[in-house]
């Protein structure tokens, strides 16, 4: 399955945080805020990958991640020249997409929740359209904004309103059919000059061709895009990490998901060894040696 990983932008709230250097490789606690998305899709079945980053960040982004070989996926990577707008991912991910569906994600979009990865393979395995993911949130207003009908039904999107109609917002995390690709050619720039990804989902929502999962009060999502975000996902990282509950470790999930055995996970952690994360890949490897598990 395919996903996309979509992680240029410009980052102003956070400035000056990100004028030299992209939002989604700052630290999220122990590691670099793309593995969280990575590791969201990776839950869900992606093994192909393309990253879309501007051309100043994509060399960094290839020099941590790679090929993706090591971990049994297929990276790919696409710049993106200025910031044009979410849905420009199609456009530039075209040959990418071919005839698949696919899954978006944002850079610094940071889910933990026990229903997505079953939720976004069913959405991937009958991608007709496009599938979207809400949230209820204290402040919806810097987000688009979920209508429903009575029937729990989704019948609008309002983007950044002033007075919204409910709490709960789309995420940063779609699964689209394969004709996605032609509808992002077909879009034209809204006022402020970008591709928006709200206008496809308005589109297939028009030919009633939209779904929302409503994630519920178990899941979590954290938009890192502003100080505040920032310092919240971290700190929620680490409070998990202090129950023993390790997200975002694509290495492990890699394991989990049968894509390496536990040699490679562990020769993997020993080139980190020097820090927790690296010890945490080899402990792992030898819990699943001694208990006979993926060796
Ligand atoms: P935003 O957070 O909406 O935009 P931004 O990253 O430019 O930040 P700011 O609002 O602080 O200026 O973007 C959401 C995600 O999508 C983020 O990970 C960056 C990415 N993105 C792109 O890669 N290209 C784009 O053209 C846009 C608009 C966003």
């Amino acid at each position: 399955m395919k996903g996309i990983v979509l992680a240029g932008g410009s980052g102003t709230r956070l400035h000056p945080l990100t004028v030299a250097f992209s939002k989604q490789l700052l630290p999220l606690y122990d590691k670099p805020m793309i593995y969280y998305p990575l590791s969201t899709l990776m839950l869900g079945g992606v093994r192909e990958f393309l990253i879309i980053s501007t051309p100043a960040d994509l060399p960094l982004f290839r020099k941590l991640l790679g090929t993706g070989a090591e971990l049994g996926l297929r990276i790919s990577y696409a710049e993106q020249q200025r910031p044009a707008g979410i849905a420009e991912a199609f456009r530039i991910g075209a040959d990418f997409v071919g005839s698949d569906p696919v899954s978006l994600i944002l850079g610094d979009n940071i889910f933990h929740s026990p229903q997505l990865p079953g939720l976004l393979a069913r959405g991937m395995a009958d991608a007709d359209g496009c599938t979207l993911f809400g949230h209820t949130v204290a402040d919806p207003r810097p987000y688009g904004v979920v209508e429903k009908d009575a029937e729990g039904r989704l019948v609008g999107i309002e983007e950044k309103p002033a007075h919204p109609r409910s709490s709960e917002i789309v995420t940063g995390l779609y699964v689209y059919s394969p004709d996605v690709v032609e509808l992002a050619h077909q879009i034209r720039p809204s006022a402020r000059g970008e591709l928006e990804i709200t206008d496809v989902n308005r589109h297939y929502l028009a030919q009633g061709r939209a779904r929302l999962h409503s994630l519920g009060p178990d899941s979590t999502w954290l938009d890192a895009g502003t100080y505040d975000g920032l310092l919240d996902a971290a700190a929620f990282v680490r409070s998990e990490q202090r129950r023993g509950i390790r997200i975002a470790c694509p290495e492990e999930i890699a394991f989990r998901m049968g894509y390496i055995d536990a040699d490679a996970l562990y020769r993997l952690g020993s080139r980190r060894q020097n820090s927790g994360y690296g010890r945490y890949l080899m402990d792992i490897s030898r819990g699943a040696v001694e208990a006979g598990v993926g060796a």
